[in-house]
């Protein structure tokens, strides 16, 4: 019998030769865990919006450190949630602030694993925009003064990795100043190069108390209807110094991943956002899917897009789902 067709299905047959020819794995240490550490409180306080997320008190940071590196995680994002806010988000730089006590402690209790400081201005405004406002505008040069020496700070407290989230121009080339005048010139710059103004982000702001308290993010953020955009980011932040390159969201965005992948030599990070984690923990909690085989398989795309390391909400659950396989 001679068929004319190719046969695919030979190397679907069995466990064993489907996992010979895998492309594409998941291990704990592609995943940077999102904690948000949350000032002044005694107790940790759960995410309505966000199952399974809570922001941590300064106090239990030990107990949640020992689970985070006993699951075989091996890096961490740190966001702060202060007790006070002003339009000019001093917390944010402030040498004892919320985040550069976090990181401290850390550092301290378990110096290996890696940590990455997010450095933006939202959680720490009173208006909740991720600079400073004049005449009602986001100003862009003056924020990233104020930017900068939030990161130095993150790297005298001993943030492993700086990470800017803000969207204001040049800010990869302002902070790679400010460090290495500081004399931090061997820390990383993971740039949030890549940041739509996404509705996936509302659960965030719940978890970080950084709403914006008028207008939106539009005129930082980029549109989600642009690629093009996606490609200048990449090339001005790569020019500046950038040493890895953050996609945000990463779900909707799994074509801009790859061409940032492909056009680019630079690690890339998949932020996978809270909205893509929420819709499927409310789905699974009403057992709508199968929570374990769509992390899975969500957590596999970003990184067959091109993802290097994926910040995730799932990442908890998803190095407990490995060590049991
Ligand atoms: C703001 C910031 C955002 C996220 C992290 N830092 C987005 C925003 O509020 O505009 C989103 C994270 C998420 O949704 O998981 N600097
Ligand atoms: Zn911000």
């Amino acid at each position: 019998m001679t068929n004319d067709f190719k046969r695919h299905r030979r190397l679907r047959q069995t466990p064993s030769i489907r996992s010979m020819i895998r492309e594409t794995h998941l291990n704990p240490e592609d995943f940077i865990f999102p904690l948000f550490v949350i000032e002044g409180a005694k107790d940790n306080n759960d995410v309505r919006s966000m199952p399974g997320v809570y922001q941590v008190a300064y106090d239990n940071l030990k107990e949640e450190i020992d689970e985070i590196v006993g699951l075989g995680l091996t890096s961490v994002i740190v966001f702060g949630v202060p007790e006070e806010k002003d339009p000019y988000g001093k917390e944010a730089y402030h040498d004892h602030g919320i985040v550069q006590e976090s990181i401290r402690f850390i550092k301290e209790y378990a110096p290996e694993l890696t940590v990455v400081a997010d450095t933006c201005l939202c959680q720490y405004t009173d208006h909740g925009h991720c600079g400073v406002i004049r005449d009602g505008v986001i100003e862009n040069d003056m924020s990233l003064e104020l930017l900068a020496k939030t990161a130095v700070t993150q790297a005298k407290a001993g943030a492993d990795i700086i990470a800017p989230s803000n969207m204001m121009d040049g800010f990869v080339a302002y902070i790679r100043k400010a460090l290495d005048e500081e004399g931090y010139p061997n820390i990383p710059i993971m740039s949030y190069a890549v940041k739509y103004a996404s509705a996936f982000y509302g659960p965030f702001r719940d978890a970080a108390h950084s709403a914006p308290q008028f207008g939106d993010r539009k005129a930082y953020q980029m549109d989600p209807a642009n690629r093009l955009e996606a490609k200048r980011e990449v090339a001005s932040d790569l020019e500046e110094g950038a040493d890895f390159l953050i996609v945000k969201p990463a779900l909707s965005y799994l074509d801009i991943m790859r061409e940032t992948r492909d056009n680019s030599n630079v690690p890339i990070v998949a932020y996978n956002v809270s909205g893509e984690y929420s819709m499927i923990k409310a789905a699974a909690k009403e057992g709508w899917v199968d929570e374990k085989a769509i992390v899975t398989e969500k957590l596999l795309s970003m990184k067959r897009a091109g993802a290097d390391l994926i910040v995730t909400y799932h990442a908890k659950d998803m190095a407990r789902w490995l060590k049991e396989s």
